[in-house]
């Protein structure tokens, strides 16, 4: 599959070593630009890119950012295609989060 994780922390990274090892084409991409990204996140083939790019052309974006900055990514979710499957690993924590009205 063609998969694009946004996120290259302790869950993006995993994931990213993890499914391209596994012979997936995977994109990744942090909020700092993809210079940033560390070389063991691409040690099995995955690709650092931008965010705009790594949801581009995929069968399924995986969410790994706070929760609290998801509305940042809102707009590239919004104008996925109707046929990509999107993950995402993010919980509530309100320490980190700050509070949420419900
Ligand atoms: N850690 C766990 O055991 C665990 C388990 C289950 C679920 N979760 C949830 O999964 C999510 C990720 O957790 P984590 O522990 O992997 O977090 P983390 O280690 O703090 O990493 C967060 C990642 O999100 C990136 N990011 C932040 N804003 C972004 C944006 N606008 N665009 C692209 N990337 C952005 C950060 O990039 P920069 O560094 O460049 O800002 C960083 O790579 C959280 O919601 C967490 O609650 C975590």
């Amino acid at each position: 599959m063609k998969i694009g994780i946004l996120g290259t922390g302790h869950i993006g990274k995993t994931l990213a070593r993890k499914l391209s090892a596994a012979g997936h084409d995977v994109k990744v991409a942090n909020s700092r630009g993809p210079e940033t990204i560390e070389a063991d996140v691409l040690a099995f083939g995955a690709r650092a890119v931008s965010t705009a790019q790594a949801v581009e052309d995929v069968d399924a974006v995986i969410l790994s950012i706070p929760l609290n900055r998801i509305p940042t990514i809102a707009p590239l979710i919004a104008n996925l295609p109707a046929e990509t499957v999107v993950i995402d690993t993010s919980n509530y924590y309100p320490h980190r989060d700050d509070k949420i009205d419900a």
